[in-house]
């Protein structure tokens, strides 16, 4: 509702300016003080690297959908419904809390061996199609450090890096895109549970434009799956099952 309200009592802007400063709008109206133009630029590079790519999960959902032809508000709940995820968007979310619980106990290498001993899957690493280095995580991965450099404050670059440097050695995975994200959005003073719906802001982009994409060449998107289990298996009644 603070939110709401203050959108609401925000005067509005000449369109040229909005334009121009959406980064910065968005962080003022989010973290409820007019950001210095480093930290704006740090959001504004955030929301372009996020925008767009190609099929990932959350974009195909959204084709998917589109292609029954439902109405584009649709499409775009269903993306947001799958972004949602810890293995997709809500990465970066999961990503902070990760750095929040070691910069309580300190210990990334026992951290690290631990979840991995039990086969856990640690936030922000590895990709579907990225299978070496995400362009897209180096990038963000200076602003985030030289953010921190400028703010005095490289705790979450540190942790970060540390992470990095010990899943590389041990399971050769590269940070993607949510890793560095997290530390960023920490020191533009954003509250993590707003870091999955910034992400959907800026997704919102490629989705509608695969949206209309699709309907402009539109066939329903159906694929087919192949029965691979047993074939001819006397039915057994409910209560008699094991
Ligand atoms: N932590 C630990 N191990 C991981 C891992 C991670 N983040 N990502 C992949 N692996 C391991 C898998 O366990 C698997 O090992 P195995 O063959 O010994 O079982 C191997 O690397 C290959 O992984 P795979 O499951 O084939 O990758 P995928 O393409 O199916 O999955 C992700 C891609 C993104 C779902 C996966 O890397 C992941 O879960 N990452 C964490 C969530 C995340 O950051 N999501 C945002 C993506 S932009």
């Amino acid at each position: 509702p603070m939110l709401l309200a203050r959108l609401q009592t925000r005067p509005s802007l000449p369109p040229e300016s909005v334009s121009k400063l959406h980064a910065a709008y968005l962080l003022e109206t989010l973290s409820g003080g007019m950001p210095d133009p480093f930290s704006a630029k740090v959001m504004e590079v955030s929301l372009i690297l996020y925008a767009e790519h190609e099929l990932n999960a959350s974009t195909f959902a959204a084709r998917v959908t589109a292609s029954s032809l439902s109405d584009i508000y649709s499409g775009v709940t269903s993306a947001i419904g799958t972004l949602k995820g810890p293995l997709h968007g809500g990465a970066n979310e999961a990503v902070m809390k990760m750095l929040l619980e070691l910069a309580q106990n300190g210990d990334v290498e026992r951290y690290l061996a631990d979840k991995l001993a039990k086969n856990e899957r640690v936030m922000g690493f590895g990709h579907r199609v990225l299978k070496r280095e995400d362009p897209r995580s180096n990038i963000i991965k200076r602003y985030a450090k030289e953010l921190g450099l400028k703010k005095g404050k490289l705790k979450w670059f540190e942790i970060s890096e540390a992470l990095e440097t010990v899943m590389r050695r041990e399971k050769g995975l590269y940070p993607n895109l949510d890793f560095y994200t997290a530390s960023a959005y920490a020191l533009l003073n954003l509250p993590v549970e707003l870091y999955t719906p910034i992400f959907v802001c800026s997704r919102i982009a490629g989705w509608t434009a695969h949206i209309i994409e699709q309907l402009e060449h539109n066939r329903l998107i159906r694929p087919r799956c192949r029965y691979v289990g047993k074939k001819n298996v006397p039915f057994i009644p409910l209560e008699e099952r094991d």
